[in-house]
């Protein structure tokens, strides 16, 4: 069955990566990406999801630029450790073209609620930076909550601590009123969050082979993904790897069988110490609905293998069709 998709990108590099799975894969039509702010601005972000899909044969995938900032804030600057992991200009300091064409007027969040309008419960969104485009259009238009097919988020950690703070993952840090909107909005939302995408995680060995191609492709997002890989041997040294946050949720979208989840009724604090977590409020704990699938479990050596073979046929071939 065909997926209808969104991705909601902060075009760092696995963002990059998700949005390459996305295009190899025969099960999805990619109906747009639209761009938010996190690893980088959200006008460097649109510009590398333009020069990414025409890199990857896909110039036909619209991209809308959504909000620029949190719900509570004015304005953003990108933090050192997004610009240390992903590079200044999001994609590990390489330098792929500019798209030949521009972003689509209009904004992420009227985009949003207009292809829910259209494609209902055949419509799956992906965001993979803040929740601040889908809040958005929740306020606007709550009735989304119970239109859309299913919303599976990169954000959030439940049994694991945060990347950003112990408490908090760096997408839920960037904007927390905007997931617990999302969270407590009643809309079929999966979580995937550290706990799972941790264990998920690529080497250098899977790079070399992609380069095997000899392709634009092929060398641009080993590059990048390379940079990554550097990034989280001084961030992260124990792992062996970089983790495929954003890969893993466009995959679930696709799959949901490659995780296990818990339902939780899932909210965010958004005041003090523990500001960005995701955990479960006691208040709604006896109401059956409202719950949140949160992934805890994943079947690792069947993601890591199956997004390596999509890169590997996108690299060598370009985009699905
Ligand atoms: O915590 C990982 C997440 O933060 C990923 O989505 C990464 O791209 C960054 O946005
Ligand atoms: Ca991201």
């Amino acid at each position: 069955m065909t997926r209808q998709l969104i991705l909601d990108l902060d075009t760092g590099i696995d963002d990059a990566l998700a949005l390459a799975y996305a295009l190899a894969d025969e099960r999805a039509h990619l109906l747009a990406v639209t761009g938010t702010y996190g690893n980088v601005v959200v006008d460097e972000g649109v510009r590398n999801s333009l020069a990414l899909t025409e890199l990857l044969g896909a110039p036909d995938v619209p991209v809308v630029a959504g909000p620029g900032h949190a719900l509570a804030r004015d304005g953003f600057e990108v933090a050192e450790i997004s610009a240390f992991i992903h590079g200044r200009n999001g994609i590990g300091d390489v330098d792929i073209p500019d798209a030949q064409r521009g972003r689509e007027e209009g904004s992420a969040v009227d985009f949003l609620i207009d292809a829910v309008k259209t494609y209902g419960e055949d419509l799956v969104y992906v965001p993979t930076g803040p929740m601040t485009t889908v809040a958005c259009a929740l306020r606007r238009a709550p009735e989304i909550a119970e239109k859309i097919g299913a919303i599976v988020c990169m954000g959030g950690a439940l049994t694991v601590r945060g990347n950003v703070t112990p408490y908090s993952e760096a997408n839920i840090s960037q904007d927390p009123e905007a997931a617990h909107i999302l969270f407590t909005s009643g809309a079929p939302v999966t979580m995937i969050g550290l706990d799972v995408t941790l264990q998920t995680l690529l080497t250098k060995e899977h790079t070399r082979r992609w380069r095997e191609a000899g392709t634009d492709r092929a060398r641009a997002l080993a590059d990048m993904t390379d940079y990554y890989i550097r990034a989280y041997e001084t961030t992260a040294p124990k792992l062996g790897g970089c983790g495929l946050h954003d890969p893993l949720a466009v995959a679930v979208a696709l799959d949901p069988s490659l995780v296990t989840t818990v339902d939780v009724p899932l909210a965010v604090d958004c005041e003090g110490v523990t500001r960005g977590r995701t955990i479960g409020d006691p208040d709604r704990l006896a109401e059956a609905g409202g719950r949140v699938k949160v992934a805890v479990g994943v079947d690792k050596e069947r993601f890591v293998a199956d997004f390596n073979d999509h890169i590997e046929r996108i690299v060598a071939e370009g985009r699905a069709v």
